[in-house]
């Protein structure tokens, strides 16, 4: 499972997120290998945030990447994504966000940095600060998050904006509403969607509808949820995982999107409807 950006660049369907990662000191040297154990079973591609425990998260990547680097991981072959909040999105403020975010990631650069959603700044500013640091080489891509596809027209047609490489929004099994317009859509411009709580934040973890499919294939009803998001075209889901055991799991989830059948996929449209019409951008 790959998808693909605008610039043609491939990355990885499924990613780390990073929420709850960094939120207490006593378990930093916990969670750092935890994200080490991450790395050496392959896991690429990290998201998380200045806001995740106030830079705690970023912080806690940054030392697991250090220590990867160190242990001869190329730079290259990670994708780092962070997001810089609504009240820094104008010019100057996203590039002072970024500059944090890069000293507690101990990073020289940023592969993605996302609006984590839209705020009181207009979209052209925080476009700009986006571009000035692309300039100085300390991001490689932009995109945003929690944007619906009307506010992703309106930046599109801004100075800049159609340089948006992804948005990144709620999708699961239970919020599958982007299915009616907002996937598709971005599916013609090539533009990944970024499914975030793809496990609805464990709560499909233990969903009754799905433990008889997940018998059927020995395998977990999460795993089930994730393999089901893993599976759609021009998606990368984001599954947080605090656990070598739920890394395994999530891992494995991978080889599962591939098995299952139109028989499977039609129990769990029964169970989870796709959209009928437009409905709310789902947020978390
Ligand atoms: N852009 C945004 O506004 C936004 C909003 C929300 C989330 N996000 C991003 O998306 C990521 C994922 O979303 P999320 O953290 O909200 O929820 P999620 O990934 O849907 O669910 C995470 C929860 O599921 C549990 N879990 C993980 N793997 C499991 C498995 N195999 N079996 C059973 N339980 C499992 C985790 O437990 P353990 O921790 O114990 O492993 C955790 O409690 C975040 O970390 C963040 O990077 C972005």
């Amino acid at each position: 499972m790959v998808v693909q950006f605008p610039s043609g660049e491939e990355q990885p369907g499924l990613a780390l997120g990073l929420y709850g990662y960094g939120a207490d000191s006593g378990r930093q040297a916990a969670e750092v290998a935890t994200l080490r154990l991450a790395l050496d079973m392959g896991w690429r591609v990290f998201d998380t945030a200045e806001m995740y425990a106030d830079g705690g998260s970023e912080r806690v990547l940054g030392q697991a990447l250090q220590q990867a680097f160190r242990a001869g991981l190329a730079r290259e072959a990670v994708m780092v994504v962070s997001k810089v909040l609504p009240e820094n999105a104008f010019e100057a403020g996203v590039v002072a966000a970024c500059e944090q975010s890069l000293q507690r990631l101990q990073l020289d650069c940023i592969d993605l940095y996302l609006l984590h959603w839209p705020g009181p700044h207009p979209l052209a500013e925080t476009v700009r600060g986006f571009e000035q640091l692309q300039r100085r080489g300390r991001i490689r891509h932009w995109g945003v998050s929690n944007v619906d596809l009307p506010q992703l027209r309106e930046l599109a047609t801004v100075p800049g904006g159609a340089a948006c490489a992804a948005n990144q929004v709620h999708y699961s099994l239970r919020a599958r509403g982007v299915e009616f317009d907002l996937l598709p859509a971005q599916r013609v411009h090539q533009m990944p969607l970024l499914a975030y709580s793809p496990l609805d934040q464990g709560e499909l973890a233990d969903h009754p509808a799905l433990a008889d499919l997940a018998m059927r294939h020995r395998v977990t009803p999460a795993q089930v949820a994730l393999a089901w998001v893993l599976r759609q075209p021009g998606v990368m889901a984001l599954p947080k995982a605090g656990s070598a055991l739920h890394l395994r799991h999530n891992w494995a989830a991978r080889a599962l999107a591939k098995a299952l059948t139109a028989e499977d996929l039609a129990q769990l449209d029964a169970h989870f409807p796709p959209p009928r019409a437009k409905q709310p951008l789902s947020v978390r």
